[in-house]
């Protein structure tokens, strides 16, 4: 799973959590992944040495200490860019993670170049805060969101999104890969045909990086945001990319440190992008951190995980499908290893709750994705969602726990 370059060791001493005894002396079977992905050692001891022997503010000393925290900020900066194809190093933000992302674009740009009247279109398979903002940014200036509808295998309506994209939609924001359905959605078109209207296009990119890399300039999508601790970084730290020509004109949406040329009294100059943005004593733990996991991450073979993450949803639909009264929600041709299940007569919360007697950690609920669910008309899934360092063992575990579950009520 990593390139012959990098020192091959037992995943678990990647992952020491990997061995940990949970419930019942069971081992973990982590599969929570869409939630957050787990953390190599390399990463926080980096975190760890940061703050015990390497402790300084960014941008503001003269003392070694700060320079150097301030050079390994700057560099998580270049990685980040080179890692994504980003044109400019002044396209990252360092944000808290996707949600801020997206925010700080419904408040700069939203607030100040869309008006009454205008249309931005989302879909219904959006996380809450690829949602809730834009219903903010509505309710405040007049606009009206627009809402591509999902079809019954969890893809995408594409011929009412081609309907819905007029000149009057000023906005298109959409999720790159489904944390519910595991879709993932076919962006590069839809990116050419929203610019064939002009319209800017945002991509929730929060659970690809996980399973491959990304290419902004080939995707060519205007803004893409995502959160380090959904590819095995830190939480508290994430990523908004924009193009150079919208972060110019965009304002800031927080005043503070070290985002201005100069202040008086009276008034204040900002500084370019990305600092203008970037206000206050930033999460510099989480960006040194961040700056380690591009260096884990460009250490995996993307080409074996691919295969391997392939191999292994393979495995789980065929698994899941065959067990009685479950249904998968969620069916693209194109999906991640991400599965959302419901067990017929057992409420989500009851699966979550005895898989963990098994070890087998899960996530349960509507995940952030409560319109998901109202299509479907259920009360929420299970959810399974897999990364590179999971195996055929850990979805036995939980089909082990499924049974388990089935006759703990009977069914
Ligand atoms: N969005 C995260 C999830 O899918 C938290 O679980």
């Amino acid at each position: 799973m990593f390139k012959n370059t990098f020192p091959s060791k037992p995943l678990s001493d990647h992952f020491p959590i990997l061995l940990k005894e949970m419930k019942n002396g069971n081992r973990l079977t982590y599969l929570d992944n869409a939630a957050t992905t787990l953390k190599p050692l390399n990463i926080v001891e980096t975190i760890q040495k940061y703050y015990l022997l390497e402790n300084a503010n960014v941008h503001r000393g003269l003392h070694d200490l700060s320079e150097e925290a301030s050079r390994r900020f700057e560099e998580a900066r270049v990685k980040a860019q080179s890692y994504i194809n980003a044109k400019s190093v002044n396209e990252i933000v360092f944000t808290k993670g996707a949600t801020d992302g997206i925010n700080l674009i419904s408040k700069s740009y939203g607030e100040n170049f869309l008006k009454e009247g205008d249309h931005i279109v989302i879909s219904q398979m959006e996380h809450h805060s690829n949602i809730i903002p834009w219903q903010m940014l509505c309710k405040k200036k007049g606009c009206i969101l627009d809402i591509i509808p999902l079809t019954p295998s969890g893809d995408l309506d594409l011929d009412t999104f081609d309907k819905l994209l007029t000149k009057k939609v000023k906005l298109l924001s959409i999720v790159h890969t489904s944390n519910t359905l595991g879709t993932t959605n076919p962006i590069k078109e839809m990116i050419q045909k929203a610019h064939s209207f002009d319209i800017p296009v945002i991509v929730d990119g929060a659970q690809a990086l996980s399973h491959g890399p990304i290419d902004v300039q080939s995707l060519d999508c205007d803004f893409f945001v995502f959160s380090a601790h959904k590819m095995f970084g830190p939480t508290g730290v994430g990523v908004l990319y924009g193009k150079e020509k919208y972060l110019q004109q965009m304002p800031p949406v927080q005043g503070g440190g070290d985002m201005v040329l100069s202040v008086s009294l009276e008034s204040s100059t900002y500084r370019n992008t990305p600092y203008k943005f970037e206000a206050g004593t930033p999460h510099i733990a989480g960006v040194i951190g961040l700056n380690a996991t591009f260096d884990f991450i460009n250490s995996l073979d993307f080409e074996a995980i691919t295969a391997h993450e392939k191999e292994l949803k393979t495995y789980a639909s065929e698994a899941l499908s065959s067990i009685e009264g479950l249904t998968i929600v969620g069916n693209s041709t194109s999906k991640a290893p991400i599965f959302s299940f419901t067990l017929k007569g057992i409420h989500p919360h009851d699966i979550g709750t005895l898989a963990n007697e098994k070890g087998v950690a899960i996530r349960v609920g509507h995940h952030c994705t409560e319109p998901i669910s109202q299509y479907f008309n259920i009360s929420g899934t299970a959810r399974a969602s897999m990364a590179f360092y999971n195996t055929k063992e850990d979805i036995d575990k939980l089909i082990e726990a499924i049974h388990f579950i089935k006759k703990t009520f009977h069914i």
